[in-house]
């Protein structure tokens, strides 16, 4: 059991280079499974959860290499079994979209249920509805997704009822090598989606419109492996926003592209935060006690993200005045304000909205990361808070934030990982 330790308040100056992005990361791992031939994956994040996804493939019969620090090579051809076991496909969610790329390449799948964070309900119905609009018989029957398609995968239309990321990119895997033109309406435009794609592209694959709410795939069985680079991953980027924000603190953030922060910065400009863009950087400057309170609404891309949602709570309980967050996506997102509230914040809940009353400075605690976000939450809140703040079950925050201690430490920030034993 580790924990980690903060001594605050910090103070953050210099620069922090931003990691590939977990979400298209775990995309473009199982989307190998469709391609069947090798590929190089470059800018993996050192996190656990790609570090999963990566045994998950090495026991699907996968050969698995690291070839430097970030990057690796993955030759699929030689998969042995379409069966991914609910012991391990359940610890994390992108594990589904081994459904989606096992159908498009055997035409049968046998993957246990997802789990990752627990922002209440996380149904798959849009997902079944595509593989069965694509021809496959699906079972969900204890605990797995059982499907197979006679004859492979059939281009179809497919329409989602609500925009789902996981729902659109296990329907591009799905399509990708099957007979004719797949049309996917209401589609997700995350750049992570875009990233899929454009892997699939180098592939072989004949994807358009991603990164718009239609996009096309046209089927091609002969896919051939590529060297890819997965993009930086802008909610890594958007944590260290807050970091420097909330701290009234000036970093310079690396290694990003601009555009996809653009869903965070436009309306974070609106507190006064002073942002100066790169061609891949930047730079964030602020006062808290000087910025303004704001009323944020997470929305699918390019809205607010619902994966900011838990960070920027811990700005707007440092900027004074009334803010709220009105999160649309996920109905049990806001489970990070009790933690909150242990350290000081006056946080009040109604339905899907929280109203932070901001302005006084948190003090430490002993606190849980209840999720991912939320455990990046309980760090920035550390940053904040006046004296030692411990962090629980940070195994949720390893999910997702690459040497997050170190970035955090080069930055001036008084933060160690210690295991309980070491802890007085
Ligand atoms: N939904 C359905 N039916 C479905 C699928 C989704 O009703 O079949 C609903 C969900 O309940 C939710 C909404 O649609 O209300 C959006 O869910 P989505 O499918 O977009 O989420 P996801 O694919 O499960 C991904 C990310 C999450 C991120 C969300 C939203 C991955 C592996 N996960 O989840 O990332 O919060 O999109 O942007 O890509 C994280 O990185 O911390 C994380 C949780």
């Amino acid at each position: 059991m580790e924990r980690f330790v903060i001594s605050g308040p910090s103070k953050l100056y210099g620069n922090v280079k931003i990691s590939g992005m977990k979400n298209a990361a775990v995309a473009v791992i199982f989307g190998t499974i469709a391609v069947n031939d090798e590929c190089v994956i470059d800018n993996l994040p050192n996190i656990s959860d790609v570090n999963l996804s990566l045994e998950l493939l090495k026991n699907m019969g996968a050969v698995v290499e690291k070839l430097g620090e970030t990057k690796y090579r993955i030759d699929t051809r030689h998969i042995s079994t379409i069966m991914a076991p609910v012991e391990e496909a359940g610890k994390m969610r992108a594990s589904y979209y081994i459904a989606g790329a096992s159908l498009a390449r055997f035409g049968v799948c046998k993957v246990g249920l997802p789990g990752g964070c627990d922002f209440g309900e996380r149904p798959i119905d849009q997902h079944v509805k595509a593989f069965e609009a694509m021809g496959a018989k699906v079972r969900i029957d204890e605990g797995y997704i059982d499907a197979s398609a006679v004859g492979g995968m059939k281009a179809a239309n497919i329409y989602f009822d609500c925009v789902t990321v996981g729902g659109t990119i296990n329907a591009i895997l799905a399509a990708v090598r099957s007979d004719g033109v797949t049309v996917i309406d209401n589609a997700a435009r995350e750049p992570h989606i875009v990233d899929l794609a454009n892997f699939l592209n180098f592939c072989g694959a004949d994807i358009t419109g991603a990164g718009t709410d239609t996009i096309k795939i046209k089927g091609n069985k002969q896919l051939h492996g590529c060297e890819y680079t997965i993009i930086p991953d802008m909610i890594e980027a958007g944590t260290f926003i807050i970091a420097a924000a909330a701290t009234s603190s000036r970093v310079l953030i690396e290694n990003i592209i601009p555009k996809h922060l653009e869903s965070m910065t436009s309306k974070l400009s609106e507190t006064g935060i002073v942002f100066e863009e790169g061609d891949d950087t930047l730079l964030v400057k602020s006062n808290v006690s000087e910025l303004r309170p704001v009323n944020i609404k997470t929305l699918p891309y390019p809205g607010f993200p619902t994966d900011m949602n838990p960070q920027t709570a811990v700005l707007l309980c440092s900027i004074p005045g009334v803010s709220r967050i009105n999160e649309t996506i996920f109905s049990d997102r806001f489970r990070y304000v009790n933690e909150l509230r242990r350290m000081g914040a006056s946080i009040d809940i109604e339905n899907s909205i929280a109203t932070f009353n901001g302005g006084q400075r948190l003090k430490a605690a002993n606190v849980r990361a209840v999720d991912l976000r939320a455990g990046a939450a309980m760090v920035l809140a550390g940053l904040v808070a006046e004296g030692t703040t411990s962090i629980e079950d940070i195994f949720y925050i390893e999910r997702g934030y690459d040497n997050i201690v170190e970035k955090l430490s080069s930055l001036g920030a008084a933060i160690k990982k210690i295991s309980i034993e070491d802890f007085t």
